[in-house]
């Protein structure tokens, strides 16, 4: 099976000098296409970090990031365009409210399909079939504010899943939501791993939402602990 994603001794220091904070000290992580990964650990653990510098959104320290066979990190960013990788191949999810408060729904799922030039007829095609596979559609021209914490979540996952993205990064995204509609939103991401091919990787504290995934990391001190 091939890696989607492959970390290797990725460490991330914050800071320098006295008050330098080691975040990460040396991951290795190999994430398949497919794969569920729960990543779990205390707060403070490094969690975030290790999202943010998948996401090539933080530089990390050292060490190696690749993505569906590319090197993109190698004790620096190599020589590729790191904006058009994240917007082609990863789709984030965060808690919830992160959507973009004045565009409607269904014109916060079009956004990134816009910014990689996709034709706004197709744009529309792609999001609305999105919308209609998250059982969002009959609020596709409602504003965030408008839309229940859930419903804006799912509307968050459609958007994540719009450019049909090989890693799909999520930080929490059942944090904002009550535990039915957190469980449902777990089911989701399972589907789009099994039905999509698509590597997720998601970071919750609630134990109870992580059944059926196909592997856990716990994080601690900014190190991967041995699965137990
Ligand atoms: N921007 C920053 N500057 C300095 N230190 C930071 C920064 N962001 C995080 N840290 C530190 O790095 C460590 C890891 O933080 P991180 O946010 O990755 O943890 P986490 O596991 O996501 O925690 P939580 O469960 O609370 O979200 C912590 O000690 C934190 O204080
Ligand atoms: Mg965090």
């Amino acid at each position: 099976m091939a890696a989607v994603l492959k970390v290797e001794n990725l460490k991330k220091t914050y800071g320098s000098g006295r008050l330098a904070v080691e975040a990460l000290k040396g991951i290795d992580l190999t994430v398949n296409a497919g794969d569920l990964v729960a990543l779990l650990g205390p707060s403070g653990s490094g969690k975030t970090t290790l999202l943010l510098c998948v996401s090539l959104i933080l530089e990390p320290t050292a060490g190696k990031i690749s993505l569906d066979g590319e090197t993109l990190f190698d004790h620096g960013w190599q020589n590729v365009d790191i904006r058009q990788v994240r917007l082609q191949k990863i789709g984030f999810i965060f808690q919830a409210r992160n959507l973009i408060p004045f565009l409607t729904a269904m014109e916060n799922v079009i956004l990134p399909l816009d910014l990689m030039g996709v034709e706004r007829a197709e744009a529309v095609r792609r999001a609305r079939e999105l919308l209609e596979y998250m059982e969002i559609s009959e609020r596709a021209d409602y504003l965030p504010a408008l839309m229940s914490g859930g419903e804006q979540q799912r509307v968050a996952i459609a958007r994540a899943l719009a450019g049909s993205p090989k890693l799909v990064l999520a930080d929490e995204p059942t944090g904002a939501l009550d535990s039915v509609r957190g469980m449902k939103v777990m089911e989701l991401l399972k589907s789009i791993a099994r039905e999509k091919q698509t590597a997720v990787i998601c970071v919750t504290h609630d134990e109870r939402m992580i059944e059926g995934f196909d592997s856990i990391f716990r994080l601690k001190d900014g190190q991967i602990m041995l699965d137990t």
